[in-house]
């Protein structure tokens, strides 16, 4: 069952199925209802029906389609189930140029294309799919990514303003990066040999992936670099006196946009850092950050404005 969420009218089809799942708030619901979860990287094959509830972003969901039909037995059957507001009918399309026979069914606005692995007529382009997917070195980020990781084939704006505002000079110690993504805010810290410990935390497990790459290259020889896979919103964090948090939190939840997401990260924040240890972060403009900021740190300052984001320091 490729990208599993808990849904309970799945709960019983769920016991004894092989769940896969990314992302950590997902993992971690699937797991509180007593499952089993792999992530993406371990190799699946052999399987009499696969189930396939892609994500977003073209490739990335090509590929999860790609690796499904890979993990099927040679009479396996899969199942792929879009959001018709995900763009079902294109993929349908795409689809039928692997499999001109796919059986497609549509209710409550999505779609079920249904393909057994025998009536896969391209195995070049079915592999293709999947390379087209996967962790890569990009030239124009000078950085390993993969498609479907936040902002995976450019530097977010908002990332590049706070990176612009960031004092890297005078950050030292234990450093702090929450929401990580491929590492790119971390860049200029992982190099300074007066940053001695990095943590990485990431829900995303491709992105974080990508930033244990990133980040072993960039890092200088002595840096304690430590990569977390987990939901910063509601696991405890295994970090404990940071000197330094640096982060550009989410502010979306799906489609939802959401400042509670970034308000608990703040409060995570809050948690790590030791007495005058400083946060960094930046957020839309308009979200309203400063008052959770001010319950939880001794002073709050905004330390620049500019492209529609704000950069905030706080310090505890
Ligand atoms: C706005 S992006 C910033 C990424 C990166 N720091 C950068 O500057 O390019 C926020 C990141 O937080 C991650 N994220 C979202 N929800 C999370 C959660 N609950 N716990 C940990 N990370 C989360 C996303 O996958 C994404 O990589």
């Amino acid at each position: 069952m490729w990208s599993a969420r808990v849904e309970p009218e799945l709960d019983s089809f769920y016991r004894g199925a092989t769940l896969v799942q990314d992302y950590r708030p997902w993992a971690v619901q699937l797991q509180a209802q007593g499952h089993t979860v792999h992530t993406s990287d371990a190799s699946f094959e052999g399987f009499d029906e696969v189930w396939v509830f892609p994500g977003r972003q073209k490739q990335a969901v090509l590929r999860q389609i790609a690796r499904g039909l890979l993990a099927a037995s040679s009479e396996g059957t899969v199942r792929i189930t879009l959001h018709n507001r995900g763009g079902a009918s294109r993929y349908e399309k795409t689809l039928r140029k692997l499999c001109p026979d796919l059986q497609s069914t549509s209710k409550h606005k999505c779609r079920v294309m249904t393909v057994r692995r025998s009536d896969v007529q391209d195995e070049a382009l079915l592999h293709q799919w999947v390379e087209d997917g996967a962790p890569r070195f990009l030239e124009e980020l000078d950085a390993w990514t993969q498609p479907g990781a936040f902002s995976w084939d450019r530097f977010d704006k908002g990332s590049q303003v706070l990176r612009e505002a960031l004092p890297v000079d005078q950050l030292k110690g234990t450093v702090v990066d929450l929401g990580a993504g491929l590492g790119l805010l971390s860049r200029p810290l992982a190099g300074r040999s007066k940053v001695r410990r990095l943590h990485l935390v990431e829900a995303d497990h491709r992105a974080l992936n990508a930033c244990r790459r990133n980040v072993e290259a960039w890092g200088h020889p002595e840096l304690q670099a430590t990569f977390h896979w987990l939901d910063v919103t509601t696991e405890p964090l295994p970090i404990k006196s940071a000197d330094v948090v640096v982060m550009n939190p989410p502010f979306h939840e799906g489609d939802k946009a959401s400042p509670a997401i970034g308000q608990a990260f703040i409060r995570a924040a809050a948690g790590v850092l030791r007495t005058k240890g400083q946060l960094w972060m930046v957020a839309n403009a308009r979200l309203p950050y400063e008052r959770v900021l001010e319950d939880h740190f001794f002073k709050v300052r905004k330390v620049s404005e500019s492209r529609g984001f704000k950069v905030l320091v706080a310090y505890k």
